[in-house]
C-alpha cells in the first residue's frame, strides 16, 4: 500500500494508544509485516511488542556508536545481525531513548571518589583546635567546657592536631635528654579525651600531626587506631574522625587543617575564603586572627589553638623570627554567628573565670 501522511499519522496516533502491530494491521486493515516496516521506516515508536530493543540489542549499538558507525550502517549491520528490518531512523530514535551517546564515556565504578568530606547540619558548635595532647593547656580546655556549659553548646568540632604525635616524627627530636613515648603521650592524652567527654558529639578532622603515624609508618597504622589504644570507650561511644582535612557546617562555613601555612595571620584563611565563598575557621597556622576577605563577604578566621606553648620543645630551644603563637577557639551558632575566644576575651561578660 501507499503510505500517505494520513496513513503515516494514523498510524503514529494508533502506536502511541499502545495498540500491538497485529491490533494496527486489523484497524488499517493492512498486514502485520506491512505495519511493522512503516513504523521502522517512518521512526514511529510505541510500547507494542515488536518496537522494544533488548539488552542484547542496546549493548550492540552502544558498541557500534563507540565504533563510530553512522546510523544507517548500524541498521544495515544490526538488520543482519538480528535478522529484522530496522531502518536508520529506528536506529537514531534508539540512540535517544536509550541516551546512547556517541562521547559518552562508561562510568569506572572501581575508581575512587574523594567526595566524601564531612557536611553538618547548621548547629551550634565549639571549635577548639591545634591541642597537641599531650602538651594542651589545661586552662584552655577548661574555659572552652565553661563557654560551652555557659551557651549550652553540645557538640564540638575539632579541626586537627588534637594529638601531637611527637613520639613518631621524622626529624631529630632537639629534646634529646626527654625523648618522647607512646606511653607518655596516650597518658597524657586520656585527661583530654574525658575532658573531651563532656560534650555529645565529638567531629575530628585530621590534622598534619595525626597524619605523623600514618606517613611514618607507610599508612600501615592510622591515628585512629592510637586513639583507640588510648580511649578506646570515649572513642567510639563520641567521636566521628574524617581523614580529609575540612568539614563544612551548612552553606556558610568550611571549617580546615590546611596544608597551607603563611606567618602572615589569618592569609591562609582568607584566601580559602575567597577560594571557597565561605567563612572559614582555619587550624594549623597557630595564630590567632579574623580578617574579610576582598568581597567584604567572608571572614577568614586563624583559631588559634588549644596547646601549651611551655610544653613544646622545638619552639622553645629553637629561636626563630616565626611569629609567636596565640591561644584561642571559637563557637559558631546554629544561625551562623561567631563567638570570637582568646587572650583578651572578656572572659567575665560570659561568666567565666
Ligand atoms: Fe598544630
Ligand atoms: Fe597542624
Amino acid at each position: 500500500m501507499k503510505w500517505t501522511d494520513d496513513k503515516v499519522n494514523e498510524l503514529e496516533r494508533l502506536t502511541e494508544k499502545g495498540f500491538t502491530a497485529k491490533q494496527i494491521a486489523s484497524i488499517m486493515e493492512i498486514s502485520v509485516k506491512s505495519a511493522e516496516e512503516a513504523r521502522h521506516r517512518y521512526g514511529i515508536l510505541g510500547n507494542g511488542d515488536w518496537v522494544k530493543w533488548g539488552d542484547d540489542k542496546v549493548n550492540r549499538l552502544q558498541e557500534l556508536v563507540y565504533k563510530g558507525f553512522s546510523n544507517e550502517a548500524i541498521s544495515k549491520i544490526l538488520s543482519k545481525e538480528f535478522d529484522e528490518s530496522i531502518e536508520g531512523k529506528s536506529v537514531e530514535n534508539a540512540r535517544q531513548r536509550h541516551g546512547v551517546l556517541k562521547h559518552c564515556l562508561e562510568k569506572d565504578s572501581e575508581i575512587k571518589l574523594y567526595d566524601k568530606a564531612i557536611h553538618l547540619r547548621p548547629d551550634n558548635y565549639m571549635v577548639c583546635c591545634d591541642h597537641h595532647s599531650p602538651y594542651h593547656s589545661e586552662r584552655w580546655i577548661n574555659r572552652s567546657l565553661q563557654i560551652a556549659d555557659v551557651m549550652g553548646i553540645e557538640k564540638c568540632i575539632i579541626p586537627g592536631d588534637l594529638i601531637d604525635n611527637d613520639f613518631i616524627k621524622f626529624y631529630p627530636n632537639p629534646r634529646v635528654e626527654d625523648n618522647s613515648t607512646f606511653d607518655r603521650e596516650a597518658k597524657g592524652t586520656r585527661p583530654v579525651f574525658e575532658a573531651l567527654d563532656y560534650f555529645k558529639e565529638v567531629i575530628l578532622i585530621k590534622g598534619n600531626h595525626e597524619d605523623r603515624v600514618n606517613r611514618a609508618t607507610d599508612g600501615k597504622i592510622q591515628a585512629r587506631h592510637l586513639f583507640e589504644i588510648i580511649g578506646r570507650e570515649i572513642w567510639e561511644r563520641k567521636f566521628r574522625y574524617s581523614v580529609y582535612d575540612k568539614l563544612f557546617v551548612g552553606d556558610k562555613w568550611i571549617i580546615v587543617h590546611p596544608r597551607s601555612y603563611s606567618q602572615i595571620s589569618a592569609s591562609v584563611a582568607v584566601r580559602l575564603a575567597e577560594k571557597f565563598h565561605r567563612h572559614v575557621l582555619n587550624a594549623h597556622g597557630h595564630f590567632f586572627a579574623m580578617r574579610y576577605d576582598r568581597s567584604g563577604q567572608y571572614m577568614g578566621v586563624d583559631l588559634g589553638g588549644m596547646y601549651d606553648m611551655r610544653k613544646v620543645g622545638y619552639v622553645n630551644l629553637k629561636t626563630t623570627t616565626h611569629p609567636l603563637w596565640n591561644n584561642g577557639f571559637a563557637v559558631i551558632t546554629a544561625d551562623n554567628k561567631v563567638h570570637l575566644f582568646h587572650e583578651n576575651t572578656d572572659w567575665k561578660y560570659y561568666g567565666v573565670d
